[in-house]
């Protein structure tokens, strides 16, 4: 819960928004701008976890308990992603600086609340340990692809691809390889509107090959030990959860008896059906 302490920052600081859209209403317009405002005051504020985790319930739908996706990547792994980076992302979808249509009626403040909500539920999903086997690539070419992230992506993303706090640059190490493609493809192309100028130039010219090579190297990047979680771990803030099997019960092993056994009988014969005979008067 705000205390009055924030409750009396929080109103200068909507004072100080509703400020700046009366006094500078062109840049107000600006997505990125009004994402920008709401980025500084979601930091400012106190996270308080256990709104989080209300606030979480909604994310859970698609984000799953654990906030580790799909390894499809339809739905990226959120949990244990840099406190700033899940703020910048969220004011900017909700802002429509990021276009994400399927979240966004889940991310307006009617839904999601206020900035004081954003801030907590950021804090609770950056606490979130992460999955220990996220989708990768299918691993053929991973000299090539560790030779393109040295040089033209650890300067931002880091070495291990952990990502910089202060800056808001995401941790791309241990996301599902499809949603590194989706996203770098996005980021290349313009469609993601609040993609680094910087990271976009960096990235002119990458042939497909060099593009899946260096993806599925960065998803097969490991996540320093103390983000991940233990091997069977699920949250246990939702223990009704009906989950799916991701990451959870590897298929058994087919039983060898059956292997072996003969094969099952086939369908019984059917009885052989005499030709119709013409009814009385009926020719033939
Ligand atoms: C209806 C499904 C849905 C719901 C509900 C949802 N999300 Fe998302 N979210 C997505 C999809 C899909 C993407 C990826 C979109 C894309 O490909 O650009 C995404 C992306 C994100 C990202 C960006 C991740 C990154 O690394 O770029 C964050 C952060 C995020 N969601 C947090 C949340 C939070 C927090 C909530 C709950 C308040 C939430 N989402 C609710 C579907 C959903
Ligand atoms: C100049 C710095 C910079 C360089 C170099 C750079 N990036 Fe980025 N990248 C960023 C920033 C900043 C973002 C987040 C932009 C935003 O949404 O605010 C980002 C976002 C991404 C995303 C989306 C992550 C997510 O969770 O949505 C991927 C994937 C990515 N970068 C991969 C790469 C790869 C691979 C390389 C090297 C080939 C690279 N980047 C080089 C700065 C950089």
């Amino acid at each position: 819960m705000p205390n009055r302490a924030i409750a009396i920052g929080l109103s200068i600081g909507l004072f100080g928004s509703a400020w700046c859209v009366v006094s500078i209403p062109v840049r107000a317009q600006d997505p990125a701008a009004i994402a920008r405002a709401e980025y500084d005051q979601v930091l400012s504020l106190t996270p308080d976890l256990d709104n989080g985790r209300e606030v979480y319930l909604t994310c859970a739908v698609c984000h799953r308990p654990e906030g580790w996706g799909t390894l499809d990547g339809t739905y990226p792994q959120i949990a244990g992603q840099l406190r700033t980076v899940i703020i910048k992302q969220l004011a900017d979808i909700r802002a429509r600086n990021r276009d994400n249509p399927l979240m966004y009626p889940f991310s307006v403040p009617r839904i999601l609340g206020g900035p004081q909500s954003l801030a907590d539920v950021a804090a609770y999903v950056a606490a979130l340990p992460m999955t220990p086997r996220n989708g990768v690539g299918p691993g053929v070419d991973l000299d090539l692809g560790g030779q393109i992230y040295a040089e033209h992506c650890a300067r931002c993303h880091g070495e291990a691809g952990e990502g910089n706090e202060s800056e808001h640059i995401p941790l791309v190490a241990g996301q599902h390889y499809p949603y590194l493609m989706r996203q770098f493809d996005a980021i290349r192309s313009g469609r993601r509107h609040n993609s680094d100028p910087k990271m976009v130039k960096q990235i002119d010219g990458f042939t497909p090959r060099d593009r899946a090579a260096v993806l599925d190297y960065t998803s097969r990047l490991r996540p320093p030990a103390d983000k991940l979680a233990e091997a069977g771990w699920t949250n246990p803030d939702f223990p009704a959860y009906v989950r799916d099997p991701m990451g959870a019960t590897p298929t058994p092993p087919f039983p060898p008896e059956l292997l072996e056994a003969p094969p099952p009988p086939g369908p019984p014969d059917y009885p052989v059906v005499p030709p119709a005979q013409p009814l009385p008067g009926e020719s033939p």
